[in-house]
């Protein structure tokens, strides 16, 4: 690292070969950053999501878990590394429900082993320069009624196994704060789509179905409303907190793209030319929170944040991204998603 120039900022990104890691990377390769990406190459770890970037010189990939403290040590000493950017987690609320446990495993403890080590290896030097950003989530909020939008201050209400393992993550986060003066922001970000999506998700999972022909499994009613981000715009917020956030500050992430889910899956048969009759309503989520709804005001005057990706015109990017890239999630659903889908999905 003595080699590095110092104007080059450090970052250990973890998760990195996930969804929103991935594209976080890609964001900032070209910047003046070195990335480090540590990832456990789980179910949802790819290392095609990052083609092309592996050879880069301001870039290294160690395979590892963020709860295994002597990994996450040696990483931080190694790389006098001046940002952490948590995205490491387990992240579908249908496999929260399946199997919790691996849910509080990686997202409670694992960023608490981030924060005791970092917290460990900054101290010794001051904190000047540091930072730590939580990749959290809008559903820590729980669910809304037909009106109103969670603020930074609504109170967590957390009502699935995945999304009580993000607040618990970000109460420990805020306490590290309050106790240690770690230097921490937190983000919370509405439901983001975009190229690189595991195939488990909404977005993808139905323009995949419909590509091949397969039913499209709507819960319920399909009458949830979620808050859609397009992925670079989620990218991007991060990077404005890496930059301008103030330390101890949570702030919230969306787009201000309310939709029922049936209008995305509508809009996705719409794209691809298929017809309504691929929907197929499937017995209700256990739990499945009716509606979210961010209000991003606070980063937008504060870090003067924009999101630039309009829904309907960064669906089609996303259809035609899927479109381009069969090879990508043909890999994907032949392996372990056969058995995931067969235990979610059958007899429904
Ligand atoms: P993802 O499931 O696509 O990727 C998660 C990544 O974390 C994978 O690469 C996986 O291998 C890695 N990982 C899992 N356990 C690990 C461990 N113990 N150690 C190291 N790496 C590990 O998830 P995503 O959709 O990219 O979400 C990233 C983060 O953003 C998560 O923290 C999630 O809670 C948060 N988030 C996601 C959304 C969304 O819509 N997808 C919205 C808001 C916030
Ligand atoms: P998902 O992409 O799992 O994100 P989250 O639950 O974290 O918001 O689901 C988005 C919405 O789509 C949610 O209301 C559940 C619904 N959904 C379906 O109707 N069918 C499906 O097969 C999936 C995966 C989700």
């Amino acid at each position: 690292m003595s080699k590095r120039s110092n104007t080059v900022k450090k970052i250990l990104v973890t998760g990195g070969c996930g969804f929103i890691g991935s594209n976080f990377i890609r964001h900032i390769i070209d910047k003046d950053y070195f990335v480090c990406n540590l990832d456990k190459l789980t179910y949802a770890g790819n290392l095609d999501n990052l083609k092309g970037i592996e050879g880069r010189k301001n870039y290294k990939f160690i395979k590892g878990d963020i709860s295994d403290a002597k990994t996450v040590e040696g990483i931080i000493l190694k790389f006098d590394v001046d940002i952490i950017v948590n995205f490491a987690a387990e992240s579908h609320v249908d496999r929260s429900i399946l199997g919790p446990e691996i849910f509080t495993k990686t997202n409670v403890l694992g960023t608490q082993v981030l924060l005791d080590v970092s917290r460990n290896c900054w101290s010794r030097k001051g904190y000047k320069g540091k930072r730590f950003v939580q990749i959290s989530t809008d559903e820590v909020y729980g669910s809304l009624g037909k009106s109103g939008k969670f603020k930074e201050t609504t109170s967590l209400a957390p009502n699935s196994p995945y999304s009580a393992s993000k607040a618990a993550a970000d109460l420990l986060v805020n306490a590290y704060r309050q106790t240690f003066g770690y230097p921490a922001i937190i983000s919370r970000c509405s439901n983001n789509y975009g190229p690189y999506q595991f195939p488990e998700k909404l977005i993808p999972l139905m323009i995949i179905n419909a590509i091949s022909n397969r039913k499209l499994p709507v819960y319920g009613d399909g009458l949830n409303v979620r808050d859609w981000l397009y992925v670079e715009d989620h990218c991007s917020a991060i990077e404005a907190m890496i930059r301008k956030g103030k330390l101890g500050e949570v702030y919230n992430i969306g787009g201000n793209n309310e939709c029922q889910n049936i209008k995305v899956v509508k809009l996705i048969l719409k794209e691809l030319g298929k017809p309504l009759s691929l929907i197929s309503y499937v017995a209700d989520r256990l739990g499945h929170d009716r509606r979210y709804a961010m209000d991003a005001g606070k980063i937008m005057r504060e870090l003067g944040w924009r999101p630039k990706h309009r829904f309907e015109k960064g669906l089609k990017d996303t259809v035609r991204w899927y479109l381009n890239n069969k090879d990508w999630w043909k890999k994907i659903i032949s392996g372990e998603y056969q058995q995931y889908y067969r235990k979610i999905y059958k007899g429904r």
